[in-house]
């Protein structure tokens, strides 16, 4: 009898379930294989044997209407219109397509921004300062008062900073300077679109922009006077929100864990950013890099401190030659792909049987492609797949160039991939790296600290970085002293 009973409830919770409109599943399921998270994001994955009905727009932005609420936006990502979505996409198409000219220009303008905000003496309205009270203040050095002892910097907000500045200047030609946009905007801009997009994520019911008055007033500096009512989050969003996760993982790894045995890996990077070319950032340097004393290029300098020079090194059977930017920039795409997960709605068709035979109304799955797994795979990449090793882009398999997509795959594959979005990242670490070797007549040493040092013990050279949490290296400051 009470199994009766029990069997009749579960068959009424089922039956009620199965009877709500577009019921969403509350869990995402992952995949992992390659093949399949390419059908899947292209929308022709058949799921459980069933093919989905929606179609591959209305797949993709059903997934991302959080999007669409906490930052009131409108673009390729949250539409299901295709005639808007092509529109969309050829816009920024035209936004990101820069002539060889404004790679210079964007270069001398990314790496005199990153030097004045890094340069030891120049504090630039504190902003940088770890002390978040300090945010907004005036100047607490003013030029010509002397360098400080040591300075620290607040490295994810440089980060965001410098990326928010240039993904502007870039691709809304926006060329503020002090005096147009303080720093302490591009910051709270910065801060509040990644304070909504972690809360986007996990909050339920999804915060509203309209309700976010910090968002909505960091914004109101941004408004595009030119552009009428469109909101500039459809394009910020999927510029910054990708390049600035990538380029702090890419830092941390560069200067201060793998990277640290070599340095040619910066060089080509801060000779990147000094002749932003195709031929530069394809070439393979001499090993190890020449030092160029006319324009005190990274080798040189370090060369002149007594450092020792990187040696070639063995990695497996390859004998590690000079890497080219490209490769650099391809493997911290595959070790820290921004976008760890592509999302996409399914849904079985309404005459899709049930477990106990009844027609099943419509219900939503959300499926995931797992594009970390895909690049990180002991199967694919081999046992050494999760450290940074820009050499293994010399000598891919098939089935490692079919796991790596940091930028989707067709027919929705990233518009930036082919030349604009790995050129920005290396431009943004190339400047970095010149900034922090600017020449101020003596030298800087440069040291991470963190109020958590656990954290610091976990930065080790060889070993992926932990992205896992939101925040993890949120705290971390560049401290800065004499050599
Ligand atoms: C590191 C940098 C970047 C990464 C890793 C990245 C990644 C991606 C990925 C994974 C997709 C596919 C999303 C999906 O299928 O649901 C995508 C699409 C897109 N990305 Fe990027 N992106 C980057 C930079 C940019 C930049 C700088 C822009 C330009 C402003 C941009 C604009 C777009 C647009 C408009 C789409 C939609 C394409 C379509 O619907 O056909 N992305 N991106």
């Amino acid at each position: 009898m009470l199994v009766l009973i029990a069997f009749l409830i579960i068959l009424g919770a089922a039956a009620y379930l199965y009877t709500q409109p577009h019921h969403h599943s509350t869990t995402t399921r992952h995949i992992v294989a390659p093949d399949q998270c390419r059908l899947l994001i292209a929308g022709k994955l058949q799921w459980q044997g069933h093919p989905n009905v929606l179609n591959p727009h209305q797949s993709r932005a059903l997934p991302n209407q959080h999007f669409n609420i906490a930052f009131g936006i409108e673009n390729a990502f949250t539409s299901s219109n295709p005639v808007y979505v092509k529109k969309f996409v050829g816009k920024v198409k035209n936004m990101i397509n820069l002539s060889p000219q404004k790679w210079v220009d964007m270069a001398q303008f990314t790496r005199d921004t990153a030097r004045t905000w890094i340069e030891p003496g120049l504090n630039v309205d504190g902003i940088f300062n770890v002390e978040i009270d300090d945010v907004g203040s005036e100047a607490t050095l003013a030029h010509g008062e002397g360098p400080p002892e040591e300075i620290r910097v607040h490295l994810t907000s440089l980060v965001q900073a410098l990326s928010l500045r240039v993904v502007l200047w870039a691709i809304f030609n926006w060329k503020m300077g002090e005096d147009d946009i303080k720093n302490w905007n591009l910051l709270e801009l910065a801060n509040s679109i990644n304070r909504v997009w972690i809360a986007s994520k996990k909050q339920q019911p999804v915060p509203r922009f309209e309700d976010d008055v910090l968002l909505r007033n960091a914004l109101c500096e941004f408004e595009p006077r030119e552009r009428g009512k469109e909101n500039p989050l459809n394009w910020i969003l999927p510029s910054f929100e990708t390049v600035w996760r990538v380029v702090l993982c890419a830092f941390l790894e560069l200067r201060f864990t793998t990277g640290l045995c070599h340095r040619e890996w910066r060089a080509a990077l801060v000779n990147f950013a000094r002749v932003p070319t195709q031929d530069q950032f394809t070439r393979f340097p001499p090993f190890p890099p020449a030092p160029t004393a006319s324009t005190g290029g990274l080798a040189g300098r370090e060369r002149q401190t007594g450092s020792n020079m990187p040696q070639p090194i063995k990695s497996g059977t390859h004998l590690c030659t000079s890497a080219s930017v490209q490769n650099i920039v391809s493997e911290l795409l595959r070790l820290y792909a921004p976008t760890r997960r592509i999302k996409r709605a399914y849904r079985m068709s309404e005459s899709h049987p049930n477990i106990f035979g009844v027609a099943a109304q419509q219900q939503d799955y959300i499926l995931a492609a797992d594009i970390e797994s895909c690049h990180l795979s002991p199967l694919i990449w081999g046992a050494d797949g999760k450290t940074f090793n820009p050499d293994r882009w010399t000598h891919l398999t098939p089935a490692q160039r079919q796991a790596f997509m940091p930028f989707g795959v067709t027919p929705f594959e990233c518009p930036a991939k082919p030349v604009f979005a790995p050129r920005l990242i290396a431009l943004l670490l190339g400047a970095l790296f010149d900034g922090l070797g600017a020449r101020t007549g003596r030298q800087r040493q440069w040291r991470l600290d963190c109020k958590d040092k656990e954290i610091l013990k976990e930065l080790v050279p060889g070993m992926r970085l932990d992205v896992d949490r939101d925040s993890t290296y949120d705290t971390l400051e560049l401290v800065g002293t004499w050599e």
